[in-house]
């Protein structure tokens, strides 16, 4: 059978690691790159061997590709994602979907009217061991879920080429980098719990880089809420170092715990461990494989390539991704009002 031919638009620090999940993964090839600057265009030829282009368009315009996938600045997805699907190719974008709920609408009715796949790479959903922690919550392991916990503190982000990350206008702002992450696992975890109904959230500086950002916070915590009187606390810190992240759900009957410890998010040697109790001592449970962005992204390109191929179903809709926007906005408006923010009218999905 043909190798599946990537072309990947943006070849910066992640969509580095991108190049090298598509050429590690079995049955897919890297034809063709798109980036914008003179240095990563030279860095993009010489190391992966695909054809460069500097304008998305052109790699559009090849016939030697058959699925894009981009890994540009948030501010730069919507235009890129429409473009690709429009174009009949199949995409996997980047988190965040994008930084406005209306420019989410716009991919994802891209994605309905062009009939292709769209698949937004929130990584933790392939995850073995986060996928561990929904199967034992799917059986019934711990009962009713009824809170969860997710805690990172971590080294200030990476800038990002030309600053983009520490500019508001081109990240959107700084819970679509990370927390957005959370957003989705911890509705994942609480599914059962239907959609969440309100957001609250706060945040302030401790200024690990110095005020040139001043509209960004290092340190944030929101709470999303359930009808069901379930809850989730997802709350981060820049103004740490090396990456720590923990995550814990707690049920009727049983609660989980999952560590994550590296000196960097990007490690291929983190410790981590995955425990549950029922209230008797904590048990260590058996972790398939190594959890860990670099893994769960080849598992994510894995995925996708199946998915086109194969007609597999993918981990999570673009409706969900939407959410986990929808989750941020809300989280940065009520940091803004100091209010809660009842998310009935913002969570149902585009269409409906
Ligand atoms: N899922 C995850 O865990 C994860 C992790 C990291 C990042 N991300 C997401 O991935 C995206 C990129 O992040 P990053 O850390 O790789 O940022 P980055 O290091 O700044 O790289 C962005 C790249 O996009 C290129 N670019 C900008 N405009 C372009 C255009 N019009 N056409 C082609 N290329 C263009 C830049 O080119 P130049 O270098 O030439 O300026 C740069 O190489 C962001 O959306 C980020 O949120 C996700």
């Amino acid at each position: 059978m043909r190798k599946l031919r990537f072309g990947l638009i943006g070849y910066g620090a992640w969509g580095k690691c991108h190049a090298r999940a598509i050429q590690e993964t079995a049955g897919c090839e890297l034809r063709a790159v798109s980036a914008a600057s003179d240095t990563s265009v030279a860095a993009a030829a010489s190391e992966t061997g695909a054809a460069v282009f500097r304008d998305f368009r052109e790699l559009l315009n090849s016939s030697e590709v058959d699925v894009v996938d981009i890994v540009v600045p948030n501010f730069l997805h919507e235009e890129i994602a429409c473009a690709s699907l429009e174009s009949g190719r199949h995409v996997l974008l980047e988190k965040p979907m994008s930084t406005s709920i209306a420019s989410c609408d716009r991919i994802i009715e891209s994605a309905r009217r062009s009939g292709c796949l769209l698949l937004v790479g929130h990584e933790m959903r392939f995850s073995a061991m986060y996928r561990q922690m929904r199967e034992i919550i799917d059986s019934g392991g711990l009962g009713r879920p009824r809170y969860v916990l997710i805690d990172l503190w971590r080294r200030p982000y990476r800038l990002g080429s030309d600053g983009w990350r520490f500019d508001s206008r081109r990240v959107g702002n700084w819970t679509l980098e990370e927390p957005v992450h959370f957003f989705d696992a911890a509705a994942w975890f609480l599914d059962s719990s239907g959609e969440p109904a309100a957001v609250y959230a706060r945040g302030n500086r401790s200024d690990p880089l110095g005020a040139y950002h001043p509209e960004m916070n290092d340190n944030f915590t929101a709470v999303v809420s359930y009808r069901d009187g379930a809850y989730a606390v997802i709350s981060q810190s820049l103004a740490a170092v090396e990456h720590h992240l923990s995550i814990k759900v707690f049920g009727s009957g049983a609660m989980l715990r999952a560590e994550w410890h590296a000196e960097l998010d990007r490690s291929e040697r983190p410790s981590y461990s995955l425990q549950t109790s029922d209230g008797s001592g904590l048990k260590d449970l058996e972790v398939a494989a190594t959890p860990g962005e670099l893994f769960e992204l080849r598992e994510e390109i894995a995925a996708f390539a199946d998915a086109v191929r194969n007609g597999r179903g993918l981990p999570i809709t673009p409706e969900e991704a939407r959410r986990a926007v929808v989750l941020c906005l809300e989280a940065q408006r009520s940091l803004t009002t100091g209010a809660a923010v009842p998310l009935t009218a913002a969570i149902p999905t585009a269409g409906s």
